[in-house]
């Protein structure tokens, strides 16, 4: 070993000891006529080496240090610094690589550069405390998840990354083949055939940390490529999964934040909605959808009396903040979330609405208002009416919008969503209902009969695990009946022809014998990034695409040579004139 200690690590206890460390120059100070500091950095923190001034060390140089653990001379002793007691004296320096000035600076300072310039020397800035600390968060999560599902007697079972394209909704990145030109392979958006697959094959219990591949505009929380913990079981219903896969997380948040979470509640599909208008609630906060419509029932005003739904939120902000303008910025945010428009109303000192609707609200109708919404004299009540489903999502936004704390504020409140709706929405094209989470999940047994008469009604055994408002995963019990699936392909408009045709290789094993399975997958980045307390899961990942797509640190996605192409059969077209 090239080192005896690592720099973070040496407290008072070692003082006398000689010891080797080895790391980057973090900064060099001069300290009188003949010597300098350099303080020392490696992931595991910085420690102050007292060297002769001769030494040609700069910032970023790798050297290494052998010298005696010292006591730090009274009156210099740093409290910001774990080894802030100490120093290392007689310090002899060897240089194992120079370096050039890195083009910013590898501390918290670095949070305020351009992101671009960050991730195109992301080497550089994966050096910081921050970056380090993330990814070790990254590696404890995985490492607990692993154990925990090996515990629980899953078997770990990598699937391929080349294969057919897929009925899962995302938009996929195809491969071409060579062997065949003209025809394709498609990346995984998840392994969710094979591992249904593997339940036919009676693997019992599979899981697979596993990278999935999705060509989606990219967000917060979405990356191009991210990793999964991917599983699924046999002969279970939805509680095993469930706890299953709550012993994964609850033990990686432990592993990572030395706290136990609570078991996780449960709430409804409907319910999250009613009350927080979204499948994803954050409940850090309340600021709960309080349901208006009966208050409305006889409403004079025009906007109320058509509105098949009518709910509000107290936003409880200081109303005297609220100015026309930046009231009127929030209407267009409503209507950008699909509202026709948005009342609001002020709280007067005396009670009495500030709003130009208030002239239309009767004396009942307001006093009422006021009372669900137990508005006092400050508070900023906003309403909207609308059918059911965009009432609910509009104000959840709204609500997000006023009361949503930054992910770095805990507690941490996970919550299971279930008996999610078997579609939602209906696809503008054709018509048809919109699978809601995908093609396989099973209706409940008690709703099958309403597939064909009333299929929106029909809720299925889905659920989602959300923590601090981010969905986290998805997963439900699967349809292990062939005529079952036949009947859920045809209200989504494809026929046994095409099903045969396009995913015969997944329906016909299912001829042989399936068994009653279900399964789950959750984002790791996306765990780790709320663990870490960070806003984009592009802090959690080593080397992550900015939101652009295009790596700035490789220059991906590159041109090739036109070999490549002729092999593949394949002709570039100029890009399309507007
Ligand atoms: P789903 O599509 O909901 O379900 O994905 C599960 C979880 O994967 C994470 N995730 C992403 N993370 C980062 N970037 C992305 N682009 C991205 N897309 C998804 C999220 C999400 O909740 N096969 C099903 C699971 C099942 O039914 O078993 C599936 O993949 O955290």
């Amino acid at each position: 070993m090239m080192r005896t200690n690592l720099c973070g690590e040496l407290t008072q206890a070692d003082i006398g000891r000689t010891v080797t460390v080895a790391g980057w120059v973090n900064r060099r100070r001069e300290h009188g006529e003949h010597l300098a500091f350099v303080d020392l950095r490696d992931h595991s923190g910085i420690v102050q080496c007292v060297v002769d001034n001769t030494v040609d060390v700069r910032s970023e140089y790798v050297i290494t240090v052998t010298g005696t653990v010292s006591q730090r001379p009274e009156g210099t002793v740093n409290e910001n610094l774990a080894t802030g007691q100490i120093e290392i004296t007689e310090a002899e320096v060897t240089v194992l690589s120079t370096a050039e000035p890195p083009p910013f600076p590898l501390d918290e300072r670095a949070d305020d550069v351009d992101e671009m310039v960050r991730l195109r020397h992301r080497y550089l800035d994966l050096r910081r405390p921050r970056m380090q600390r993330n990814l070790r968060i990254r590696s404890q999560v995985n490492a607990a998840i692993r154990a925990a599902m090996v515990d629980q007697g899953f078997v770990e079972v990598e699937t391929p990354m080349l294969m057919p394209t897929t009925p899962e909704g995302a938009r996929e990145f195809i491969v071409p083949s060579r062997q065949r030109p003209g025809t394709f392979f498609a990346l995984p958006q998840s392994p969710q055939l094979y591992k249904q697959l593997l339940m036919v094959g009676g693997l019992d219990r599979y899981f697979q940390i596993a990278r999935c591949l999705r060509d989606e505009d990219l967000r917060a929380d979405r990356q191009y490529e991210f990793m999964q913990l991917d599983l699924e079981m046999s002969f279970v219903e939805v509680d095993d999964v469930l706890s299953a896969v709550e012993v994964s997380v609850l033990d990686a948040a432990e592993a990572v934040t030395g706290v136990r979470p609570d078991p996780i509640p449960r709430m409804s599909w409907l319910e999250a909605m009613n009350r927080f208008g979204t499948d994803k609630p954050d409940l850090r906060f309340d600021m709960e959808l309080v349901e208006l419509t009966d208050v409305f029932a006889a409403t004079e005003f025009k906007a109320f009396a058509s509105a098949g739904s009518i709910k509000g939120i107290n936003a409880i902000a200081a109303a005297a903040d609220w100015g026309r303008n930046k009231l009127d910025g929030l209407t267009d945010t409503a209507k950008s979330f699909g509202a026709k428009g948005m009342v609001w109303l002020k709280v007067a000192d005396d009670g009495s609405f500030e709003s130009p609707v208030a002239k239309f609200l009767s004396e009942t109708e307001q006093q009422e208002l006021g009372k669900r919404l137990e508005a006092n004299p400050g508070d900023l009540l906003l309403l909207i009416a609308d059918e059911w489903h965009t009432t609910c999502e509009v104000l959840g936004e709204l609500r997000n919008r006023m009361g949503r704390p930054p992910v770095s504020e805990g507690p941490f409140r996970y919550v299971w969503i279930v008996d999610f709706p078997l579609f939602v929405g209906v696809d503008a094209a054709t018509g048809r209902p919109k699978a809601g989470h995908h093609a396989f999940c099973h209706p409940r047994p008690e709703d099958i009969d309403k597939l064909e008469s009333d299929p929106m009604s029909v809720r299925a055994w889905a659920y989602d695990l959300v923590l601090n408002g981010w969905e986290l995963g998805s997963g439900s019990i699967r349809i292990h009946d062939p005529e079952l699936q036949q009947r859920v392909f045809t209200l989504l408009g494809i026929g046994p022809e095409e099903a045969e045709s396009r995913f015969g290789f997944f329906l016909n094993p299912f001829k042989y014998g399936a068994p009653p399975h279900g399964g789950f997958a959750y984002g790791l980045e996306r765990l780790a990034a709320i663990l870490a307390g960070e806003e984009n899961i592009r802090e959690v990942i080593a080397f992550p695409k900015p939101q652009s797509g295009l790596d700035p640190m490789t220059g991906a996605p590159t041109e090739v040579e036109q070999s490549q192409l002729h092999e593949l059969g394949l002709r570039v077209l100029p890009p399309p004139v507007d």
